[in-house]
């Protein structure tokens, strides 16, 4: 069975055929990222992929594998192959440029539209600030801090198939970490773009995004906290709105 190349079959872009077959042969502890540059290196120089550290710290080598996505520098080719068949994609849901590449332009959107980026609360912050370990706050926030902006739960994700604008799992988690950031400004800001249309209420909670990341971060429970929050912030509003009047 060792002996046995792998058949790898690879959905390619442009002309010709859309799906292509090699054979990659064996060698020990072959990741998925190893067939696919096998085959470049050897049989189509042509073919477009992207990848960067191979030790699944950049996010940049996702692709679907046998039907689901994967970060491929770290997925061995052994534990996903059907029969010795390992079949390539490019990730779901985002454009394809070429081959096995896609477009993240929309992904870092989101990210963008759920003001994913932190907001200091001091210009000139003095010394480091303290934030416990064990606070609330901070469990919450070191729990999906660890993304690495790899699309596998953005492409495992049926709502933003059906709804392209849905800011989808990692621009929300990256959302939630920051609302849990004590030292940063933005919270109200953040949490009503994110509580718009397009936002965490459009979430099923069918948790594919969870059951890929392959970082174990789970997207889910952070698009809960943020539906609690957001949920809060309007009866809240709607107090005021009362008493006021
Ligand atoms: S949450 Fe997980 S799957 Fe989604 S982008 Fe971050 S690391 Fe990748
Ligand atoms: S839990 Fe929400 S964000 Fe995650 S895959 Fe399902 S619908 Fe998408
Ligand atoms: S190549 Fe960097 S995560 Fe796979």
């Amino acid at each position: 069975m060792h002996d046995v190349p792998w058949r790898v079959e690879i959905e390619r872009s442009g002309d010709g055929a859309p799906l292509r077959r090699y054979r990659v042969p064996r060698a020990p502890r072959q990741t998925v990222l190893d067939l696919v540059t096998w085959v470049q290196r050897h049989l189509e120089p042509g073919l477009a992929y992207r990848f960067a550290c191979r030790v699944g710290m950049c996010g940049s080598c996702a692709m679907t594998v046998n039907g689901v996505p994967r970060w491929t520098c770290r997925t061995h080719a052994a534990a996903v192959a059907e029969d010795g068949r390992v079949r390539l994609g490019p990730l779901r849901n985002l454009p394809v440029i070429k081959d096995l590449v896609v477009d993240m332009t929309p992904f870092f959107d989101k990210w963008q539209r759920a003001h994913g980026v932190f907001r200091a609360r001091e210009r000139a912050p003095r010394g480091l600030a303290r934030v416990p370990p064990g606070s609330a706050p901070r469990r919450a926030a070191d729990a999906g801090i660890e993304c690495i902006n790899c699309a596998v739960c953005y492409a495992a994700c049926d709502v933003v198939a059906w709804s392209p604008d849905y800011l989808g799992p990692a621009a929300l988690n990256r959302a939630w970490t920051l609302v849990n950031d004590v030292r940063d400004a933005e919270r109200g800001v953040r949490l009503r773009a994110v509580g718009g249309d397009d936002g965490c209420h459009c979430c099923h909670t069918h948790e594919s995004c969870s059951r890929h990341c392959p970082r174990a971060i789970s997207p889910t429970a952070a698009i809960a906290g943020l539906k609690r929050e957001t949920a809060r912030g309007l009866l809240r509003a709607a107090v005021r709105r009362r008493r006021a009047s």
